[in-house]
């Protein structure tokens, strides 16, 4: 076969906490990007030439879009945004990191309005989830009303009975008289793949996750 040289290949990191501890992972197994730590830097891509990576930084919920569209290869983003955007890429590695939890979550009083399955007003930040969890799982209607933030609100001003929202250490909950009602799912962060990359490359796809996983292991 006649040689080709590598491509390079492309990382959307979801911007913020996950972001800083992706690349100190990456750092564990040699890949390191020096660029992307100065933070007064305006740029929005990053490359490491030798290893012929790219990095970029996304919101959260773009990440599975330009891994989906092959904009980027790679992408690391929440479990939760790869659950809400729902698209067609692969999830291959959970990272270890950023762990909480999903969950209804609202005053003890709702949960009786649970238990009747009473059609209820459930607001947060992932209707599709959300939706899913009650129809899907539950076979309960609601009524579902999109948040963008401080969901926690919803009960206390009346706009909602309950939340679906992630619990970390439970503290904005307590501080606020709320409670977890019932538990969705757990969250970490996640490595998802554009499904043409993976088999275009899947020797470099399939060295990355290894070694990566052999890191998260030790
Ligand atoms: C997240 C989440 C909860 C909180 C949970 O919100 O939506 O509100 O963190 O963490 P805890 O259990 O440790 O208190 P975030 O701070 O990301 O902001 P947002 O409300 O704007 O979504």
């Amino acid at each position: 076969m006649e040689m080709r040289e590598e491509r390079y290949l492309t990382f959307a990191l979801g911007k913020g906490r996950l972001a800083s501890k992706t690349l100190e992972l990456f750092e564990k197994i040699g890949i390191t990007c020096e660029e992307m730590k100065d933070k007064s830097s305006r740029k929005l891509i990053f490359e490491n030439r030798e290893k012929k990576l790219r990095f970029f930084l996304a919101k959260g919920p773009d990440v599975p879009t330009y891994v989906e569209y092959g904009a980027a290869d790679f992408g690391v983003v929440g479990r939760d945004t790869v659950l809400e955007e729902n698209r067609n890429v692969y999830e291959v590695l959970d990272l270890g990191f950023g762990k909480c939890r999903m969950c209804v979550c609202g005053p003890e009083s709702a949960r009786e309005l649970l238990q009747h399955h009473e059609r209820i007003r459930v607001a947060s930040k992932y209707p599709g989830i959300a939706k899913d969890y009650f129809y899907n799982k539950k076979h309960q209607t609601v009524d579902i009303i999109k948040l963008n933030g401080s969901v926690e609100l919803g009960p206390l001003v009346g706009l909602s009975d309950v939340i679906v929202d992630i619990v970390e250490t439970g503290s904005t909950l307590r501080e606020n008289g709320l409670e977890v009602l019932e538990e969705i799912c757990p969250l970490s962060a996640r490595m998802i793949v554009n499904p043409v990359s993976m088999q275009m490359e899947t020797e470099r796809v399939k060295d990355l996750v290894n070694r990566l996983k052999e890191q998260i292991g030790a």
